[in-house]
């Protein structure tokens, strides 16, 4: 056999892999297939106070949880100057179901400072602001102010890994993502390039399973050349979570429950919470779970209340009496509990 016929093909078709073919077929994609969502405008610029609003409710949150939330939000405090009005306490009341609630308390103080100063027209502005990281100050730059931000979220890494099969593992592979990234970012449709690239990533090129047959860029991707893009990004192996351990305390009086606040500088700072120990690596006994109770009672341990945080899981035994509680502390409603303490409010009860 003659050695030409013997060579193979070459992995991806290296036409299809320009900038500017690659922008062609993605944004030709996403006018077709881009997902609705209330913050999004088509082709031009969106309200500022509405990006920012919904891309920090989407810092690690899935866009199906943030519509409800983004509804509401938008219906009580529909401007910057509403919500910088409004008092911390029931911006951190509308927040609770939605987790990593330091975003309500960064979102409340940088609301102050915009209604104070008005509205950055630039990148550096935004990422000036409490709350505001790099990703974030990005995608607003993009989608609200119309230019040329480079957006690099999980789901950006994941589909540069895969277009590039870049085989460094994450996290030290960031830098060659982001600059893979920037490297296809014009000054054309910044806004909704940067969303073409997650919808893409959310919902073709996704972590497991990939839809590689709807793809616009199959015949540019040189993961699916290679016959594993599930495989990308390569990880460095992953320390397990640790396991802590704590008690909550469940005092009820007429459907009210005694809450306390919690510390502003810590997990959950400065949520309604129930009144609970340290969360710690070793198990409580009844005896250490009575003498930290706030106040003297017949307690009954009601249940357990397993959740899993971003660096830890915690085991949360729930004891409940009709006690008279001292210290600080208020009457409230379980709709203002963070999640963990809702499942608490609620554990061990039928129905
Ligand atoms: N995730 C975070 N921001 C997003 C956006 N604007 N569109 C789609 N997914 C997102």
């Amino acid at each position: 056999m003659p050695a030409l016929a013997r060579r193979r093909p070459p992995p991806v078709d290296k036409l299809s892999t320009t900038r500017d073919n690659l922008r062609k077929l993605l944004l030709s994609w996403y006018d077709q297939n881009g997902r609705e969502m209330p913050w999004r405008v088509r082709n031009g610029r969106a309200d500022a106070y509405r990006v920012w609003l919904s891309e920090v409710m989407l810092q690690q949150t899935t866009v199906a949880a943030v519509g409800p939330y983004f509804s509401r939000f938008l219906e009580r405090w529909p401007d910057v100057a509403a919500l910088a009005a409004a008092p911390r306490d029931d911006l951190l009341g509308a927040w609770a179901g939605l987790g990593y609630y330091s975003r309500a308390r960064n979102l409340h103080a940088a609301a102050q400072l915009l209604a104070a100063n008005g509205l950055p027209q630039d990148e550096a502005g935004w990422r000036a602001l409490p709350g505001v990281g790099a990703y974030t100050a990005a995608a607003i730059a993009a989608i609200a102010l119309d230019q040329p931000a480079n957006v690099v979220d999980g789901n950006v890494e994941r589909v540069m890994a895969r277009l590039y099969a870049v085989e460094a593992p994450l996290p030290q592979a960031k830098a060659e993502l982001r600059e893979r990234a920037g490297a296809l970012v014009t000054a054309q449709r910044p806004g909704d390039w940067a969303q073409a690239l997650m919808d893409l990533g959310a919902t073709l090129c996704t972590p497991k399973a990939p839809k590689c047959d709807a793809c616009p860029w199959r015949k540019a991707c040189a993961a699916y050349a290679g016959g594993a893009p599930e495989s990308y990004p390569r990880r460095a192996a992953k320390a397990e979570r640790p396991q802590r351990y704590g008690v909550a305390y469940r005092i009820e009086r007429e459907g009210a429950l005694w809450l306390v606040r919690r510390p502003d500088a810590g997990l959950l700072g400065g949520m309604a919470a129930l009144p609970t120990t340290e969360w710690r690596g070793k198990k409580w006994t009844r005896a250490e779970a009575l003498q930290q109770a706030p106040a003297e009672a017949g307690w009954k341990k009601v249940g357990a209340v397993a959740h899993v945080f971003t660096h830890f899981a915690l085991a949360l035994d729930v004891y409940a009496a009709d006690a008279e509680p001292s210290g600080e502390g208020w009457w409230g409603e379980a709709n203002v509990l963070p999640t963990v303490f809702k499942k608490a409010a609620h554990t061990g009860r039928k129905g």
